[in-house]
Order: C-alpha cells, then sequence, then structure tokens
C-alpha cells in the first residue's frame, strides 16, 4: 500500500510557504502534477522562471489573492481550463486577532474572503469538472478553532466553523460522484502565521499545554492531508481530522 499521485492534478492555495507549500512538496515527491497560488505577483513570476529543470511542465504557480480588496473571478476563469483536477487542497488563511470591541469590520471582509468566500467558490468551479471526470478528493484546512475557540478569535473562529459547515454540505453532495471532501484542523503549527500572532514565550508556554509537548511541524500536519487527498482515502467524507498534538482535548 502506497501513496501515488501520477497522473493526479492537484491545486493547492497559498502554497508558497508553511503548511500549503510542504502539502505541495510532498504531493510533487508522491507524483502530482501541481497548481500552486501565493499572493505577490513578482514572487509568483520568480517562483515560475527559477523553477528547477525537472519541475518544469508539472509545477505551475498562478497569482490569487482572495481578500476583500480583490476580485477572485479572474484566477475562477484560470482554473476553468484544466479538464482535470484530481486534489484540491483549500488551505490559503489568514487570521488577525483582536477583542471584539475592537475588530474591525475590514478584518472580517478579508478574513472570511479568504478563509470562507474563496474555499466556496474554488469548490463550485472545480465540481463541475471533477464530476465530469467522476473522482475528486477536496481538503479544506480548518484549524482547531472550528472547534474550540478562544479570546480574541471571533472572525477567525467563525470563518473556521463555516468552513466546517460547507465540508460537511459539500461532502453530502458530492460523494456520489466519488468526489470526497473533508477538512483537517490543526492545532498550533510552527509556520509564519502562528510566529505573527503569538511571541516566542507565548509559544513554548503553548508547547507544555499540548500532551505530545511540543507545537507541530508542518510535515505533521501534511501527512494528515496526503491520505484524506489520496485514493487510499475511499470511504472518509464530511469528517474533520483534528491535528493538534491532543491540545483540545484538555
Ligand atoms: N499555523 C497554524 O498554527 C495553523 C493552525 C490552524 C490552522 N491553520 C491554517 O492553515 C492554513 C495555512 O496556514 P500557515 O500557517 O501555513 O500560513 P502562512 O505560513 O501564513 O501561509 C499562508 C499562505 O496563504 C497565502 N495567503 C495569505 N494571504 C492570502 C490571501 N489574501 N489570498 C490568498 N492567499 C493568501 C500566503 O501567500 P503569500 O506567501 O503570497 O502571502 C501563503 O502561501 C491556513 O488556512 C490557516 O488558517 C494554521
Amino acid at each position: 500500500m502506497h501513496f501515488d499521485f501520477n497522473g493526479q492534478i492537484a491545486l493547492v492555495t497559498g502554497a508558497t510557504r508553511g503548511i500549503g507549500k510542504q502539502i505541495a512538496d510532498d504531493l510533487y515527491d508522491l507524483g502530482a502534477q501541481l497548481i500552486l497560488t501565493g499572493t505577490n505577483p513578482d514572487q509568483i513570476q520568480e517562483l515560475n522562471s527559477k523553477l528547477p529543470k525537472e519541475k518544469h511542465g508539472r509545477v505551475e504557480y498562478i497569482h490569487a489573492k482572495f481578500d476583500s480588496t480583490e476580485s477572485p473571478s479572474s484566477f475562477i476563469n484560470t482554473l476553468r481550463k484544466f479538464n482535470k483536477i484530481d486534489v484540491c487542497i483549500n488551505n490559503a488563511g489568514i487570521n488577525r486577532i483582536n477583542n471584539i470591541d475592537e475588530t474591525l469590520v475590514n478584518d472580517w471582509d478579508d478574513i472570511i474572503a479568504v478563509n470562507l468566500k474563496a474555499p466556496f467558490l474554488i469548490i463550485r468551479e472545480i465540481a463541475k469538472t471533477m464530476k465530469k471526470n467522476n473522482y475528486g478528493r477536496i481538503v479544506n484546512i480548518a484549524s482547531i478553532f472550528g472547534v474550540v475557540s478562544r479570546a480574541k478569535r471571533s472572525i477567525y473562529t467563525t470563518s473556521k466553523f463555516g468552513l466546517r459547515g460547507l465540508t460537511l454540505s459539500v461532502a453530502n453532495e458530492l460523494a456520489r460522484h466519488n468526489i470526497l471532501v473533508n477538512s483537517v484542523s490543526p492545532g498550533f503549527v510552527l509556520t509564519e502565521l502562528t510566529r505573527s500572532i503569538l511571541s516566542k514565550k507565548e509559544m513554548e508556554e503553548l508547547a507544555t499545554q499540548v500532551p505530545v509537548g511540543r507545537l507541530a511541524t508542518t510535515d505533521d500536519i501534511s501527512s494528515v492531508v496526503i491520505f484524506l487527498a489520496s485514493s487510499l482515502n475511499s470511504y472518509i467524507a464530511g469528517q474533520n481530522v483534528v491535528a493538534d498534538g491532543g491540545f483540545v482535548n484538555v
């Protein structure tokens, strides 16, 4: 039994760094052809122009910025040119923390646009292709804050609970087409996003509260995603796998 993505096309949003990059690297190693997104047009151009020779034709970076100031329509239009997308990982996400009485409506608009509306628009589009091909695996990257919450996470939590709701409904609808939709909810992962929210001291304190005794690496999360995104997952639909080292159970 082994993972094999040869002949498959996988879309990973937010694949320039962090969890998304790890998933993209792992899918590449397992044979997939990749469509990857990032927000910075210059970086996208550079990543495409500096692709090592062996990745030519197998990896393409596309500019996609989903916040409230940007229209995702050109990215969605780009997806239409692919007549086959086997795997979709809705990973791009942002977080801004604040007390509820100090939250900005602009933060609501941005976080909901990136974390919830973009996955909705992407799934809405690629479901057509996946249905036609009678195959698809979709993994939405949610969060433990789509299962529990803590102070100052009102908007982020709302977006991730919403993403789990979207996952459930779409999973029920698409499973009969051999399109299995699930979510993975990471705990605290050592990425730029976490470093932008928590101080080093806060991260050290948190690690002591995690039963596994450390924060997650991107590998810890990617391995769960890879299973759900693979054809070895043949019967799991509408589930949310919490990959948090046991944190929410304590
Ligand atoms: N890190 C954690 O502890 C943790 C825990 C639970 C859940 N998660 C979830 O896991 C996912 C990845 O998190 P991460 O920690 O790997 O984040 P990260 O290191 O900050 O990377 C975020 C990725 O999303 C892209 N992105 C940022 N803003 C975007 C926008 N407005 N539109 C489209 N793409 C955008 C970034 O592209 P650029 O490089 O171009 O900015 C980057 O590729 C997110 O959905 C997050 O909510 C993370």
